[in-house]
C-alpha cells in the first residue's frame, strides 16, 4: 500500500523561493526603464523615470562600459565599471488578477538587489547569482503597478573574475490560485533505474495562500517523452493556509528510456491540482531523466551501470561580448562546441549558474557539477560575499539545490571552491586581488592542516554544509574543490565530503587511493594551461611556467602565451599531461580542465593592459584554439581528428616546429610542396607527432594513414597580402524570438581565401533588417576596444560578430563587412 503523509508547515513567509524555469511563469523582461547611478526616492511608485533610458532584460551594464586599470574590479575582475543602478517597470493588472497570488522571480541579479513594489521594500539579496523570489500580492492593486530594484556593486572589488552588473538573467511574474504547487515544490527520485524498469517518487508541496483551509485533489502523472502518461497517482488532501508536503507517491515505468549523454531523453511529471468540484487550478510541471550513476574509489564513475570517463571542463557564466547577460543561444553554442570538442560534463564554477545550463545540460546531455560558493567566512577578496557568509549561507544554498535537485544532468553538488578554511589559519585579508588569485594554489604549512581526530570549527563548518546539502538531496554524492591535497585538509579531514575533489597537484593523484582509503576521487579542477589563439612561440619543446611566483609581478612585452601546450600555471601542468594521469587511472573518476572557454576576468600570469583570460581551450570569442584538438582526438573516437599547427607564414629559412594532433590512425606523413618530410607515429604516452621544418612558402600538408589506408588530411598553405573579408555565420537562419543569435566569423583572407594569420586589419560592420549587432570581439585578451561597437579589429587574422533577432521580428537581415583596402563581405541570416 502507498503510503501518503501530509505535514503542515508554518505559514508562507513573503520571501518565498521560487523557480525561474517554473513552468507556470511568464516572461517579465520586456519594457524595463534603467538608470545608472544613485538617486533618491527611485522606489517611490509616483517617481518620474520618463527620462531614464528603455531597455529589455536581461541587462549587464558593465559590459557596456570601457576598460579602464582605474575601474575598481581591477584586471582580475575585467577591468571594467561597477556602481550602483536602478531599474523600474510598470505593469497593469485587472481585478480579476488580484482574485490571484503574483509572485516575481529573479533568476539572479547581481549583487546586493533591494526589490520594491509599489513603494514597499520586499527584501534584499545579496549574493548575485542566487535565485529568489516574492510574494507582490499584498501590495497589488487593479490599474498600474511598478517594481523597483535597486542593484549594488559598487564596492569592489568583490569578485576573482567577472561578475558584471545589474538584472543579468531573466525576470518572471508567475499568477497563481491562491492554492498551488509550491516553487520548487516538487522533489523527484529515481532509487531504481534499469532498463527493465524504474521507480519514480515525487515529493510534492502545495501552498495555500488564502485565509481557509482548502480540500483538493492531487493528480501526479508521469509523461513520457512523447508526452503519453505512462503511469499516474491521485490523493486529495486539506491544506491549512500554510504548505503542506505530499509524499510517498510512487510510480513504476516498464521498459524506460533511460536519460544518458548520448539518448538524453526527458520524461515530465506533471503535478496537477483540483478543487473540491474537480476543477483544475494549477499544473505544474518537472522535466526529469530516468539515470543511475555511481561513483567508485577503484573503478571512477558509471551512468546507467556503463563506466565512463568524466572528460569535464569548468565555465564561469560571462558570454564574451555579451557580458553576464543570460542567452539560452549563447549558452547552447557554448555547450556545442565543448560537445563537439568530446565534454561529457560541466562544472559551474564556482557558482550557482543560470537556471538554463542545467536545462541544457538537461537537454544535450551533458553532466553537471553544480558549485555554490567560492569563498565561505573567509574572504578571497575585499568585499566579496564572505561579508553575507554568515547571515545568508543557509538559505543561499538551500535555494540552490531546491531550485536544482530534479535535473538529471547533476551528478554532485559542490559546498566550496578552494575555500580558505580548508586551512587552519590562512587570512586572505592582507592580500591584494592579484595575490589572493594566487595564493590559492601555493603550499601551505604543517601547523595549518588539521591532526588526525582534531575537531576545529573549519571541520564542523564542512559537516554542517554536506549535511544540509544531503538532508535537502539524499541522493547526490557532496564534494568541494579543494588546493590542499594534503589528509589534513580540513575539508577531508571532517569526514563529510563523499568524493574527494582535487584542483591541480597532479603528482598527489598517485597517493590518493592510500589517503582516502574507500573514497572516490575526481580532479574538480585541472591544467591551467595558457594559450593565446594563433601565437606560437618557438621551440615548441621549451615549456613556459608563468608566473614564476605568485608574489613577483610577472612580465613579458608579447602579453601573449604560447599555442603549444607549452605554457602553464605553477600549480597546473600541461593539458598532455594531465590527460595522461587521468586516462591512465582507473580511479580517477575524471577531470574538469581550467577552462573550457577564455572568460572576461583572471589575465594570469598578466596584469593591465590584460583583461581577460588565457586559460581557455576555446577563445573569448569563441574560436578553438590548437588545443582544442588535442582533446577531441582524445574524447571523441567517433571522429577522424587530423590537426596541423602552427599556421604557415614565416620568414624564409626559419625552422618551425610543426605538430599534428591525430587519432584513429597509426602514423602522420607530413609534406612541404609535395616532398615528403617523414612520417612520424605517437608513442603510448604521446599526444602529439612533430617534425622541425625550415620554412619555404608553399603548402604543408599532413595525412594520417591506418592499415596504410588514408584516414584525414589537413592543409596550411601560405597567405598572400590581405585582399579580403570572409564572414561565415554559424547559422544563417535564427529563431524569430528576439534573443536568438547568429555568430559571424570574419577572417581576413588573400586573393585565394587562405586566411591571413598576422592580419590585423580593422573590420567595421552593418546590420540592415530584423537583427542587431549585439557585440563584437576577436578572442584577443588585452584588446581595450570596446564589446560593444561596430568595428574591430582581427586578431590573428579573426574576429567575431553577434547577431541577434530584434523584437521578434521575421525577415531578412542583411551582415556587411568593410575595411579599408580589402574587398568588403556580405552575408544574410534570416529570422522565421
Ligand atoms: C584555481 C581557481 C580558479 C582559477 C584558477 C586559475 O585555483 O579555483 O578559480 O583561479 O585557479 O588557475
Amino acid at each position: 500500500m502507498k503510503r501518503i503523509l501530509i505535514t503542515l508547515i508554518a505559514a508562507v513567509a513573503a520571501l518565498v523561493p521560487a523557480a525561474a524555469r517554473d513552468s507556470r511563469a511568464a516572461g517579465f523582461n520586456d519594457g524595463w526603464r534603467f538608470h545608472l547611478g544613485e538617486v533618491a526616492g527611485a522606489e517611490a511608485p509616483g517617481y518620474d523615470d520618463s527620462g531614464w533610458r528603455k531597455l529589455d532584460l536581461p541587462h549587464d551594464w558593465a559590459i557596456e562600459g570601457d576598460f579602464s586599470k582605474d575601474n575598481s574590479s581591477g584586471t582580475g575582475g575585467g577591468a571594467l565599471p561597477g556602481g550602483i543602478g536602478w531599474y523600474r517597470k510598470s505593469f497593469d493588472l485587472t481585478k480579476n488578477d488580484l482574485k490571484k497570488q503574483i509572485y516575481i522571480d529573479f533568476d539572479g541579479v547581481y549583487m546586493n538587489s533591494t526589490v520594491y513594489v509599489n513603494g514597499h521594500r520586499l527584501g534584499t539579496r545579496p549574493y548575485g547569482y542566487i535565485s529568489f523570489s516574492y510574494d507582490l500580492t499584498p501590495w497589488l492593486h487593479a490599474g498600474r503597478n511598478v517594481v523597483a530594484v535597486h542593484v549594488d556593486n559598487a564596492e569592489q572589488p568583490n569578485s576573482r573574475w567577472y561578475s558584471g552588473c545589474g538584472i543579468y538573467r531573466n525576470v518572471w511574474l508567475r499568477k497563481l490560485n491562491p492554492v498551488h504547487v509550491a516553487m520548487w515544490g516538487t522533489f523527484v527520485t529515481t532509487p531504481e533505474v534499469s532498463d527493465k524498469e524504474a521507480a519514480v517518487n515525487v515529493a510534492t508541496e502545495i501552498e495555500n495562500s488564502g485565509r481557509k483551509q482548502q480540500k483538493v485533489g492531487l493528480r501526479t502523472a508521469l509523461l513520457s517523452p512523447s508526452g503519453r502518461v505512462v503511469a499516474s497517482h491521485d490523493t486529495t488532501l486539506t491544506v491549512a493556509p500554510g504548505t503542506a508536503s505530499v509524499e510517498g507517491v510512487r510510480m513504476r515505468v516498464d521498459k524506460p528510456k533511460l536519460w544518458s549523454t548520448r539518448t538524453p531523453v526527458l520524461y515530465t511529471v506533471r503535478s496537477t491540482v483540483s478543487d473540491s468540484r474537480g476543477k483544475t487550478i494549477d499544473e505544474y510541471l518537472t522535466p526529469i531523466g530516468l539515470r543511475s550513476f555511481k561513483f567508485d574509489a577503484k573503478t571512477g564513475f558509471s551512468l546507467n551501470g556503463e563506466r565512463m570517463k568524466i572528460n569535464g571542463v569548468c565555465l564561469h557564466h560571462d558570454a564574451g561580448a555579451l557580458g553576464a547577460v543570460v542567452n539560452k543561444a549563447a549558452i547552447r553554442r557554448q555547450l556545442q562546441i565543448m560537445k563537439d570538442m568530446g565534454v561529457n560534463a560541466i562544472r559551474s564554477s564556482h557558482n550557482p549558474p543560470a537556471p538554463e545550463l542545467a536545462d541544457l545540460c538537461d537537454e544535450m546531455g551533458l553532466l553537471f557539477m553544480d558549485e555554490t560558493f567560492d569563498m565561505w567566512r573567509k574572504k578571497k577578496t575585499a568585499h566579496d560575499y564572505a561579508r553575507y557568509f554568515n547571515e545568508w549561507h543557509e538559505r543561499d544554498m538551500d535555494d540552490l539545490i531546491r531550485r536544482d535537485r530534479n535535473h538529471p544532468s547533476i551528478i554532485m553538488w559542490s559546498i566550496g571552491n578552494e575555500v580558505l578554511e580548508q586551512w587552519n589559519d590562512a587570512a586572505a585579508d592582507t592580500l591584494s586581488l592579484e595575490e589572493a588569485n594566487l595564493i590559492l594554489n601555493f603550499g601551505h604549512s604543517k601547523e595549518q592542516l588539521a591532526a588526525e581526530g582534531e575537531v576545529n570549527v573549519n571541520m564542523l563548518l564542512t559537516q554542517k554544509l554536506a549535511d544540509r546539502v544531503r538532508s535537502l538531496d539524499p541522493t547526490r554524492p557532496v564534494t568541494a574543490g579543494c588546493n590542499e591535497p594534503n589528509p589534513g585538509n580540513n575539508l577531508f579531514r571532517s569526514g563529510a565530503l563523499d568524493i574527494i575533489g582535487y584542483n591541480y597537484h597532479d603528482s598527489d593523484f598517485a597517493s590518493v587511493p592510500q589517503n582516502f582509503p574507500g573514497k572516490p576521487f575526481i580532479v574538480t579542477e585541472s591544467v591551467s594551461g595558457l594559450a593565446t589563439r594563433g601565437y606560437y612561440d618557438m621551440p615548441a619543446d621549451s615549456m613556459h611556467i608563468w608566473p614564476e611566483r605568485w608574489d613577483k609581478p610577472f612580465f613579458n612585452e608579447t602579453f601573449s602565451c604560447s599555442s603549444f601546450d607549452n605554457c602553464h600555471v605553477p600549480w597546473g601542468n600541461t593539458h598532455a599531461g594531465t590527460m595522461r594521469h587521468v586516462r591512465d587511472n582507473d580511479f580517477i573518476s575524471g577531470q574538469f580542465v581550467w577552462t573550457g572557454f577564455d572568460y572576461i576576468g583572471e589575465p594570469t600570469p598578466y596584469g593591465w593592459p590584460a583583461r581577460s583570460s588565457y586559460f581557455g581551450i576555446v577563445d573569448l570569442a569563441g574560436i578553438p584554439k590548437d588545443i582544442y584538438y588535442m582533446y577531441q582526438g582524445e574524447w571523441r573516437p567517433d571522429v577522424n581528428v587530423l590537426h596541423l599547427l602552427p599556421h604557415w607564414n614565416w620568414e624564409p629559412g626559419r625552422v618551425v616546429d610543426v605538430w599534428a594532433y591525430y587519432n584513429n590512425a597509426d602514423e602522420v606523413e607530413l609534406l612541404l610542396n609535395g616532398r615528403s618530410l617523414g612520417t612520424r607515429s605517437k608513442g603510448p604516452d604521446d599526444f602529439h607527432v612533430s617534425w622541425q621544418v625550415p620554412f619555404e612558402p608553399g603548402t604543408l600538408t599532413a595525412i594520417s594513414r591506418r592499415d596504410g589506408r588514408e584516414v584525414a588530411r589537413a592543409e596550411r598553405r601560405t597567405a598572400g597580402a590581405p585582399a579580403a573579408i570572409r564572414l561565415t555565420p554559424d547559422r544563417s537562419e535564427i529563431n524569430a524570438d528576439g534573443t536568438d543569435l547568429s555568430y559571424v566569423l570574419a577572417e581576413v583572407v588573400d586573393k585565394d581565401g587562405n586566411v591571413c594569420p598576422w592580419a590585423d586589419n580593422q573590420i567595421f560592420f552593418e546590420v540592415e533588417g530584423p537583427a542587431f549587432n549585439a557585440g563584437v570581439d576577436n578572442g584577443s585578451p588585452i584588446s581595450l576596444e570596446r564589446f560593444k561597437d561596430n568595428k574591430r579589429r582581427a586578431f590573428y587574422g579573426k574576429a567575431m560578430l553577434i547577431v541577434q533577432n530584434a523584437g521578434g521580428k521575421t525577415g531578412t537581415a542583411t551582415v556587411r563587412a568593410t575595411s579599408e583596402g580589402l574587398a568588403p563581405a556580405e552575408t544574410t541570416i534570416t529570422s522565421k
